[in-house]
Parts: C-alpha cells; structure tokens; sequence
C-alpha cells in the first residue's frame, strides 16, 4: 500500500491520554532486551560519561526503562508534543521508582523543524535510540540529519519503527492481532501509523541518500524494522 503520512506530534490530550495508558510492556522490554544485546554485542559498557538521546520520548516509555537498565548514566527523552512530555514528568514524579530518575530529563523540541534548539546536545550522544518515530517524519531525510547532528562520534545507533504492510487488509489484521481491545482513538492512530511507515527498502534507500551505510536495516516479526548500527 502506498504510503499516507500522519501529524507529526501527538499533541491532542485524548490522544496522548490514550498513548500513555496503554499497555506496551511487552514490546517495551523487548526494545531494552535487543538494546541490551546490541551493546554487549558492540563491547560497550555504558557508565556515568555515558549520554543516552530517547528521540520522540512520548510519555518517556523507553527513556525510564533505559534508566532502570543503565541507571549511571544521563538519560535525555526529547519530543515536539509538550503534552506528551507533561505525561512523562509526571510519571517519573509520581513513580514508586522516582529515585531511580533523577537522570532523566526532558527536553521539548519539534526535530523535524528546530534541531537548532538542540544545540547543547549537538555531537554529544553516546547512544541514540527511538521507537515508533521515524514513521511521524513527513520527510525521512530530516531524520537521518538530526541523527547525525546529534551523535558523538562512533555513536551507537538504535532505532525501531513500524513497517508498513502492503494492504490494508494486513494493517487491520495487525491491529486486531496486537491491539485488540484499544479505544478508537489509539486504533486509529495504530492504523495511519501503519499507513505512515516505511518499508525496509525505503529506509536502506533513505539511508544510501544521507550517507549512512553503516547502519543496517532489518524487519523483525511481523510488523516492525530496526535500524542499527556504529555512526
Ligand atoms: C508513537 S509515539 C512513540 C513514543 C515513544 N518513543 C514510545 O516508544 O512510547 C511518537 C512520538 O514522537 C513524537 N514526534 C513525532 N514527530 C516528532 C518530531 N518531528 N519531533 C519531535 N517529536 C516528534 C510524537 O509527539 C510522539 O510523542
């Protein structure tokens, strides 16, 4: 199916609402496991010098568990939606781990239009992940800019995103499979992200465009692709 894209940022609170009550975990810890392994797999031992980027943090899902993983070191969730980051704050002020977050923090920036707010972080990530963001990038290039202008050299790259069906019929087939019993707003959100992803083919060639191919593209499962790799 071709693609359709979707609002970049998550910003209406039902939305957002819906985002951060749901259920993720599985999948979440999954991210952390695969990261877990890639790094080990890298040699890297991240420590107190060690700066960890969560692009398009949402309600900052992956961030905290990247904390609770490699507690030592600094932790920056940033995303264009000051809702969804309003969402993480208060989870990490109100969690029975709170102590465990005081290396968090995050940052409110549309990546797609104002990386030059990002100044401070320019060149510095150790380690540069996202989930479920690429996808939200009306233009993909501007992605890939904002990783390389971000990363510290020899940074480790980690990126995993939906990947998009070729029917519709597939797309409604993923969304009763995995979110079954979801509110219609997160239903429909699922299915125009979906609809806004990109295949493995179109990020290998985003990738030979911006210059990037030490990253590699692999599908994983059914319905998501993972972009890694050493920058
Ligand atoms: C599907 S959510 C994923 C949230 C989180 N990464 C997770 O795993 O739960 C996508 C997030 O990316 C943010 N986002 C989309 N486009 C963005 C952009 N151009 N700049 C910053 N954040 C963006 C949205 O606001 C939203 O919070």
């Amino acid at each position: 199916m071709e693609r359709v894209t979707e609002p970049e940022l998550m910003e209406q609170p039902l939305q957002v609402a819906a985002y951060t009550a749901a259920d993720f975990d599985s999948t979440d810890e999954e991210f952390i496991s695969r990261l877990h392994e890639f790094l080990a797999a890298k040699g890297i031992k991240p420590d107190s010098k060690t700066l960890f980027l969560d692009l398009g943090c949402g309600p900052g899902n992956i961030t905290t568990r990247i904390t609770l993983a490699w507690p030592e070191s600094k932790v920056v969730g940033i995303d264009g939606s000051a809702e969804m980051l309003k969402q993480a704050n208060k989870i990490i002020e109100t969690n029975k781990f709170q102590n465990h977050f005081q290396n968090i923090s995050y940052y409110l920036s549309n990546l797609s239009s104002d990386s030059n707010a990002l100044v401070e972080f320019r060149n510095s990530a150790d380690v540069l992940v996202s989930n479920s963001l690429l996808h939200h990038f009306h233009c993909p290039n501007l992605f890939w800019k904002v990783i390389k202008e971000l990363a510290a050299p020899g940074a480790i790259i980690f990126n995993r995103d939906l990947r998009r069906p070729s029917s519709l019929k597939i797309a409604i087939e993923l969304q009763r499979k995995y979110l079954p019993n979801a509110p219609e707003i997160l239903t429909t959100d699922y299915l125009a992200s979906l609809g806004a992803s990109f295949t493995v083919a179109e990020v290998r060639n985003q990738l030979q465009n911006s210059g990037m191919n030490s990253l590699k593209v692999l599908p994983i499962d059914d319905r998501y692709l993972e972009i890694t790799g050493i920058l």
